[in-house]
């Protein structure tokens, strides 16, 4: 057997390839950014050929890097940036439009006349999601219903439908394969998470043919093979997971209680609720995590639009820094942010208040404010709108949480980390290898081919970089947490 995983990290930005070896060390990562497409205000769009081809070429490109060829690699996982949409033809393999990108809300519009019709239950009940276009259901319809000709080809079992994972599983198996994974298909609108099935009346109400479906696979199993542009040789394609739920497992969150928040972009808190989905009476999804030798676990989510992001911003539209990385040395300038309070509902809010029509705020202001202040504040704000999923995520699962495990860009921030630790009043702890994305997809395609033998056997493999003990005075704390509460019905309020 091969003594490498290859993982495949499609996500929204770029496309990712990372070798790892038997340990769980990184070997060699490539890394190709891909464009953007917005052809209309709130529309988002990406090039489903060049998803395919940028990741096809990291895969070779990382190979390359490490100095090692196919028959070296024991197995490929895949993880992707979720919910985004693509439909193609099953002859040619051509998509019939671009991909439309979880992001796009072009369909908001009919989510809000399916709320007002009254089947928010209805759909939450057998999905654990919202009625909102951040899903895929909404994006296949309108694809079915605007592209000429799509309805009646779908209806001939001509075209096929899948996410990113399926579109990369098709592509690499060679058209052998039109699959997804039980947590990919969690986040459509479309699959029951009772019964672990595609579901009859949702596609009914989404009009959408039930043969344009992948087949729904557990999360870690040999789907096949890999057979082209790769390698010569073929490589068991043995784990998919969306990228929110193989960061999860590459965090070794595998026990119910335990819980991750990658802070990207925006942030992701997915806590493990174990063996039962648990229904959210606190604005957060439910989903799947992940299923192995048939034992399926679920999981409770809260997405945050706006976390790194608001950094950006601070650099593009503030030009108060000049590199992302600058904000800690200036923000650090000053002991707090002195009463100044940032919202960054720049697209609304998302969980746990899903607001669509709030927006960004900054109160507190005073002559005494400077860029400083500005700058702790929007980090602030990234801790602040965590803490508030956290607490929706106790309340929701019934136990307490004593511990949150940190990944993504914005980790490396200690000033940020410790802020974290002091509002949540818990230990926050990053670990050494932060890619858990791709480390989860590695695992769960390593479980399936045997090269590692069970979860135990690679538990020890999850060490600590840094840990963040709650060190604020808790009237403070309590302080912070009622003045944010302020403004955040100032930025709700803004609209209203
Ligand atoms: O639900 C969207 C999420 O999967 C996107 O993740 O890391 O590609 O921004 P990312």
């Amino acid at each position: 057997m091969g003594k490498y995983i290859l993982s495949l990290d499609q996500g929204t930005t770029s496309s990712r390839a990372i070798v790892f070896d038997h340990q769980g060390s990184i070997i060699a990562t490539a890394q190709k950014e891909f464009k953007q497409i917005f052809p209309q205000p709130g529309w988002v769009e990406h090039d489903a050929m060049e998803i395919w081809t940028s990741q096809a070429s990291v895969a070779a490109e990382a190979l390359l890097k490490a100095r090692i060829s196919g028959d070296n690699v024991a197995a490929i996982g895949i993880t992707n940036q979720r919910e985004t949409t693509i439909v193609w033809d099953r002859k040619t393999g051509k998509p019939i439009h671009n991909a439309i990108v979880w992001q796009d809300r072009r369909t908001a519009a009919y989510c809000d006349e399916l709320k007002k019709s009254g089947r928010e239950d209805f759909i939450k009940n057998k999905t654990g999601l919202r009625i909102d276009a951040y899903f895929s259901a909404t994006k296949v319809k309108w694809l079915l219903d605007n592209i000429p000709g799509a309805r009646q080809r779908a209806e001939n079992g001509e075209l096929a439908f899948g996410t990113v994972d399926s579109w990369l599983t098709w592509n690499f198996s060679n058209s052998q394969l039109h699959i997804t994974d039980v947590s990919n298909a969690s986040r459509t609108l479309l699959f029951n998470i009772h019964d672990m099935k595609w579901d009859e009346e949702l596609l009914s109400l989404f009009n959408i043919p039930a043969s344009m479906l992948p087949e729904v696979k557990s999360s870690s199993e040999v789907y096949g093979y890999s057979e082209a542009n790769l390698t010569p040789y073929r490589i068991p394609i043995a784990g998919i997971a969306g990228d929110q739920q193989a960061a999860l497992f590459g965090q070794l969150c595998t026990a119910p209680g335990m819980i991750k928040n990658t802070y990207g972009t925006g942030c992701f808190m997915v806590l493990n609720t174990g063996d039962k989905p648990i229904p959210s009476q606190n604005n957060l999804l439910t989903t799947v995590a992940w299923q192995i030798n048939g034992k399926t676990t679920y999981a409770l989510e809260g997405s945050i639009f706006i976390g790194g992001a608001v950094v950006q911003w601070l650099r593009d539209g503030l030009g108060i820094i000049r590199h992302s990385a600058d904000v800690e040395k200036l923000a650090a300038t000053v002991p707090h942010s002195d009463g100044v309070y940032f919202v960054p509902a720049f697209a609304g809010l998302g969980a746990p208040y899903w607001n669509q029509h709030a927006r960004g705020t900054m109160v507190g202001l005073t002559r005494g404010s400077g860029a400083a202040h500005v700058a702790r504040a929007a980090l602030d704000s990234i801790a602040f709108q965590t803490m508030d999923v956290l607490k929706a995520m106790e309340r929701d699962a019934g136990m307490p949480i004593t511990e949150l495990r940190v990944d993504g860009g914005a980790t490396r921030n200690n000033l940020l980390m410790q802020f974290q630790a002091d509002l949540l009043q818990i230990r926050v702890v990053r670990p050494v290898i932060t890619e858990t994305t791709a480390l989860g997809a590695a695992y769960l395609a390593g479980l399936a081919v045997g090269f590692w033998d069970n979860i135990d056997s690679i538990a020890a493999q999850w060490k600590i970089d840094a840990t963040f003990d709650p060190s604020m005075d808790p009237q403070q704390q309590s302080k912070y947490c009622k003045d944010w509460k302020r403004a955040i019905r100032a930025a709700q309020a803004w609209t209203e």
